[in-house]
């Protein structure tokens, strides 16, 4: 029988809570966010001092073991990645099938999603040692799948990985190298892309996190998991904020127009949001943010780029923003994906590759948080209820007479 809303006390008591603004899904020793005060830790420790001391790999291994690693643990791991990064030949077959004009996001979503039938020598999830295989092919090969993505977008050939440079430089090899000339990385560059990618490392139980656990929770291969996370990180209202915050600055075009979007985007009648602003925990400024606020400012001074017009306008937003009555009430500061736009902007990366790089950058999270889940004697099967408010039980009417 139909279970109607209305007789629902005979058949016990759900919580109803849209888009889980109150309910925990799972215990984790991972991450810890205060939104009120504007904290952000990763196992403890402050994400300004990771930002800071750590480059990403420790950060990964951070999350993933719960330590930070010793110098022969950081060597033994950096090693590990290393090793792995390059990926199938065949695999490069499957880049061919699509379009050349397809979204970095949808080849990603398509190709990590495949590796599980290239790697399926390590897809025995109750196994620890296979999930940990998996979760270093995936650290290893995901930044590879993200360049390769924009190498065939751009029609140039693949570039393969070099083992003798750091995790967020040979990703800039690999997207901005040619077979034609001496590709090195800028060093503050590299290190503003670094710092990127340890600010986006983990967010505890987001839209995507949370995508990869509910698809893990029925025994689903890793690679299937963090494909699915991809997938859910990909909407505009979560990753595709960066790239949106930068469509959305080319769209205002001018400074004169900052106050017309302003508008739109305080009119409830219009769908229109600000992208790069607010955030579902942080009713303060994103620590996240801050830093990266920071980053912004040194990459735009050490390229020349602050009479820039399109970075001018960002800067203007962003003040008049921060003064606005309407964004100061309901706490709406800039987030880190505002600010890590305009750096990658800066950076010379289009604005398509923006969250294949969050991606790339959150693989570190999906796993540690896929593993913790896979580890967790009281994990379940994803499973939520509903409050059914259709119709009542009724009889079938034939075709002939409906
Ligand atoms: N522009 C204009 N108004 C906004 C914005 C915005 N960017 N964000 C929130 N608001 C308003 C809402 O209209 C609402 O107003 P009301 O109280 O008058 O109805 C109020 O602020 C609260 O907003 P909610 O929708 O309840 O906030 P929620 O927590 O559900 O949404 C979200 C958070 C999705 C991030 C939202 O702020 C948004 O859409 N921002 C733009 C997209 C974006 O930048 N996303 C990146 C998130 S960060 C990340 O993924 C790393």
């Amino acid at each position: 029988d139909v279970i109607d809303i209305r007789t629902l006390g005979k058949h016990g008591v759900y919580t109803y809570d849209p888009g889980f603004m109150s309910t925990a899904a799972c215990n984790s020793n991972i991450t810890f966010i205060d939104g009120e005060q504007g904290l952000l830790y990763h196992r403890g420790y402050p994400i300004e001092e990771l930002a800071e001391h750590c480059d990403y790999l420790e950060v990964a291994y951070l999350l993933m073991h719960g330590e930070l690693p010793n110098a022969a643990e950081k060597q033994q791991f950096t090693d590990t990645i290393t090793g792995s990064t390059m990926l199938h030949d065949q695999l490069s077959n499957i880049f061919r099938g699509f379009r050349r004009d397809a979204h970095p996001m949808a080849v990603m979503v398509g190709v990590v999603g495949s590796l599980s039938a290239f790697y399926f020598d390590s897809m025995d999830i109750l196994n620890p040692k296979h999930r940990e295989i998996s979760a270093h092919r995936l650290l290893a090969k995901v930044p590879t799948i993200a360049a390769w993505s924009y190498k065939y977008n751009i029609g140039q050939p693949f570039m393969y990985p070099q083992n003798h440079l750091n995790y967020a430089e040979n990703f800039m090899y690999m997207m901005f190298a040619t077979p034609c000339e001496q590709y090195v990385p800028n060093p503050v560059l590299a290190k503003a892309f670094e710092r990127i990618l340890i600010l986006h490392a983990d967010h505890e139980q987001n839209a995507s996190t949370s995508t990869v656990r509910l698809v893990g929770s029925s025994g689903a291969n890793p690679f299937a998991c963090i494909s699915a996370g991809i997938a859910s990180l990909w909407g505009p209202a979560h990753g595709g904020a960066n790239e949106a915050t930068l469509n959305m600055l080319e769209e205002i075009g001018d400074v004169s127009r900052i106050g017309e979007f302003i508008n739109r985007a305080k009119d409830k009648s219009d769908s229109f949001r600000l992208m790069g602003f607010g955030h579902r925990v942080y009713r303060n400024m994103d620590p996240r943010a801050a830093i990266m606020r920071k980053t912004c400012h040194e990459v735009l001074d050490v390229l020349g780029l602050n009479n820039d017009p399109m970075f001018k306008l960002a800067l203007a937003l962003e003040k008049i923003a921060l003064e606005d009555e309407y964004f100061v009430s309901r706490k709406l500061y800039p987030n880190v994906d505002f600010y890590s736009g305009i750096v990658m902007r800066a950076m010379g990366i289009p604005n398509s590759m923006f969250t294949a790089i969050f991606a790339l950058a959150r693989t570190a999270g999906w796993i540690a948080q896929w593993s913790e889940m896979h580890s967790d004697p009281e994990a379940k099967i994803g499973r939520p209820r509903q409050l059914y408010t259709g119709s009542a039980k009724r009889s079938f009417v034939e075709l002939n007479k409906r």
